[in-house]
């Protein structure tokens, strides 16, 4: 049984002036789902996370995520309710160890207040959200490093703690933006398994990806975008060998 959409796209448009960025796009993404998108530069796919996120406002559209509209909402209130990202370029916060870098991403969520400082609550969350950052680390691959300071990370593993980060906020979905672009063969390897690991705690994944050897083996569907419009949804093995995706996707490289 297939569980409930908890994102759904309809209508979903974005225009820079005379540029339609995003044109009436639709699709859902399931709970433990790995829905893939891909699409050649410039076909809208970041500005898809970005509407989705709330860092910009749409043109036109809705987004509803665990049935509820959240096209609008800050984005500080659409992380609020579980929708994470990671960013297409790594965006570490400097001079401050792996843990604390963690731990920003679970105070993105879970602000004590006042009274549970008074209280003597936010000292207990506090050493509760330490230790599941720990965790969070450990389940990415940098166990070996919660004390390290981000500067000393390789690139890699700077993307590594991005999803650590991202995962501290306890997200009900999971945006990644080309996040294996840059990386090494093996550290691709140990990627597709983390994403495959997260979607297995049922969180739903969207995953934007230039490199198709990296995407298909790992995403239940794919939707393809060109020039801000789907031109193919379906499974993997269907989207490898769509006439209209090759042409506009792989262009040259499908030729070759
Ligand atoms: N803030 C902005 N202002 C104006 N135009 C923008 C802005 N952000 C994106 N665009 C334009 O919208 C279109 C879609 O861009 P977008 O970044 O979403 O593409 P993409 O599919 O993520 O491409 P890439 O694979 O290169 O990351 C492009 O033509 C881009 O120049
Ligand atoms: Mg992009």
């Amino acid at each position: 049984m297939p569980s409930a959409a908890i994102l759904e796209v309809r209508g979903l448009t974005k225009r820079f002036g005379g540029l339609t960025a995003v044109s009436s796009l639709g699709f859902e993404v399931r709970e433990g789902e790995i829905l893939g998108m891909i699409g050649p530069n410039g076909a809208g796919k970041s500005t898809t996370f970005n509407l989705i996120a709330g860092t910009y406002a749409a043109t036109q559209g809705e987004v509803r995520f665990a049935g509820e509209q959240i096209l609008g909402l800050p984005p500080h209130r659409i992380a609020a309710r579980g929708v994470m990202r990671t960013f297409q370029h790594n965006r570490p916060f400097g001079g401050m160890p792996v843990i604390d870098n963690v731990l920003v991403g679970a105070h993105t969520r879970f602000a004590s207040g006042l009274w549970a400082v008074v209280g003597g609550r936010a000292l207990r969350e506090e050493t509760q959200r330490r230790k599941r950052a720990a965790e969070l680390i450990e389940f990415v691959g940098l166990g070996e490093l919660p004390h390290a300071d981000v500067a000393t990370l390789s690139f890699g593993q700077g993307r590594l703690l991005e999803i650590a980060r991202a995962l501290a906020g306890e997200p009900r979905l999971l945006l990644f933006d080309e996040p294996a672009a840059g990386l090494t063969l093996a550290e691709c390897e140990r990627l597709a398994g983390i994403i495959r690991g997260i979607a297995a705690r049922g969180i739903a994944v969207l995953l934007i990806e230039h490199d198709m050897h990296f995407l298909l083996p790992l995403a239940q569907r794919v939707a393809v975008l060109n020039f801000g419009v789907k031109i193919a949804d379906g499974l993997p093995e269907q989207i490898r060998n769509h006439p209209a995706v090759l042409e506009a996707y792989l262009g040259s490289h499908a030729a070759a």
